[in-house]
């Protein structure tokens, strides 16, 4: 099971990137033509939104079973690097990144017919992106 999870949850790294990188570009797309923000809109943004959670439910189920995850939470791990990224650090970045990820999509539905869904977007989703970003193992993950 461990083995298959971490297979998933690597695998879906690239499918988180590429939906944030969708809905991210739509929106900077929409910000750039000075468009009423529409449905059509808000559901370019579910990309990013729809892989994050999907992403953060593999991960916390993955952070019980893996050696790196919650049985290596320790003071003395804290002090290493490698096992600080896994432990603490790239869980609680991913999620905080969901929570802004989210908290954006929530907003922007509520800004259809208006023209500021796409700043919404732009703005949370991108610095979501740039949270993922900061704390993916990419030594690991591109091996
Ligand atoms: C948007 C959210 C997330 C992304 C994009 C992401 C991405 C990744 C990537 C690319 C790896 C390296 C995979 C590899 O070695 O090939 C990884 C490993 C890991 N992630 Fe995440 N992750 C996310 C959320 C989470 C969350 C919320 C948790 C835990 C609560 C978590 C726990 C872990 C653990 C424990 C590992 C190490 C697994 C192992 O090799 O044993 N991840 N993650």
């Amino acid at each position: 099971m461990y083995t298959g999870l971490q297979h998933l949850h690597s695998y879906m790294g690239y499918l988180v990137l590429l939906g944030l990188l969708i809905s991210l570009g739509a929106a900077l797309v929409g910000l750039s033509g000075n468009r009423t923000f529409t449905d059509k809109d808000r559901k370019l943004g579910l990309f990013g939104l729809i892989a994050t959670h999907l992403q953060v439910v593999i991960g916390i189920i993955l952070y019980l079973v893996s050696p790196l995850g919650l049985s290596n939470a320790s003071g003395a791990a804290i002090k290493d690097a490698t096992s600080r990224l896994y432990f603490l650090e790239h869980p609680l970045m991913m999620v905080l990144a969901v929570i802004l990820i989210t908290v954006g999509y929530s907003k922007a539905k509520r800004q259809i017919g208006t023209n500021r869904g796409f700043k919404t977007i732009a703005i949370f989703y991108g610095l979501g992106l740039i949270l993922v970003l900061s704390r993916i193992p990419w030594n690991a993950w591109l091996d």
